[in-house]
């Protein structure tokens, strides 16, 4: 049966890294099995960190401030990924600017929270919060030199109810985070 190895790479909670590992991991979709092989985080208090263990998954901490410039952090991030032999990298709430030494040689998807192109960057739930649309979302795009900028796997939206609470707002993208970034590894590898 074929097997397809996965890299997840978080810096945070690891709330999607969880419903990969709970969703994807072992499973088989269309005849091909998926292992989350390799996770990693650039914090080292990041909580990702016991929920990878949960699984048995003991994740690798490579953390940004030891290195001295993004290209050498990339590079060590790019050397762990190739020893796993993965066949696709998952930046699930990765928060870090990638440079040409990962993203010309690593095949990655990453999520992010708004319809892009619209509110890239580290800010996009507050400023789809705060902004005059009638819809947000959630996309998952290629990653590629240029940043949240990559062609779109799946993007999901929802209506933006009037008087709607942040707190609400940002659960509705949290709940379509968990679904769609497992959605579009299937799409991609099954
Ligand atoms: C998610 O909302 C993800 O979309 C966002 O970080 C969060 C990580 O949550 N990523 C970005 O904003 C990327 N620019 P998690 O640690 O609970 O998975």
């Amino acid at each position: 049966m074929p097997q397809k190895r996965l890299a997840v790479l978080f810096s945070g909670q690891g709330s999607n890294l969880e419903s990969l590992l709970k969703t994807l991991h072992r499973y088989t979709f269309n005849g091909t099995t998926l292992n989350v092989v390799l996770t990693l985080t650039n914090k080292p208090t990041a909580g990702g960190i016991e929920k990878s263990r949960s699984y048995g998954i003991e994740p690798v901490v490579i953390d940004h401030t030891w290195f001295e410039s993004r290209e050498a952090f990339d590079g060590a991030v790019v050397e762990a990924i190739h020893k796993a032999q993965v066949d696709l990298v998952v930046l699930a709430g990765f928060m870090r600017i990638l440079t040409p030494v990962f993203t010309q040689q690593v095949n990655a998807i990453n999520l992010h929270p708004s319809l892009l192109p619209l509110f890239k960057g580290a800010n996009a739930i507050k400023e789809s919060y705060e902004a005059e649309v009638k819809e947000a979302g959630v996309s998952v795009h290629v990653v590629s030199e240029e940043l949240d900028g990559g062609a779109i796997v799946l993007q999901e939206a929802f209506v933006k109810e009037v008087g709607m609470s942040y707190e609400a707002f940002e659960a509705k993208i949290r709940a379509i985070e968990h679904q769609l970034l497992p959605k579009a590894v299937i799409k991609l590898l099954c």
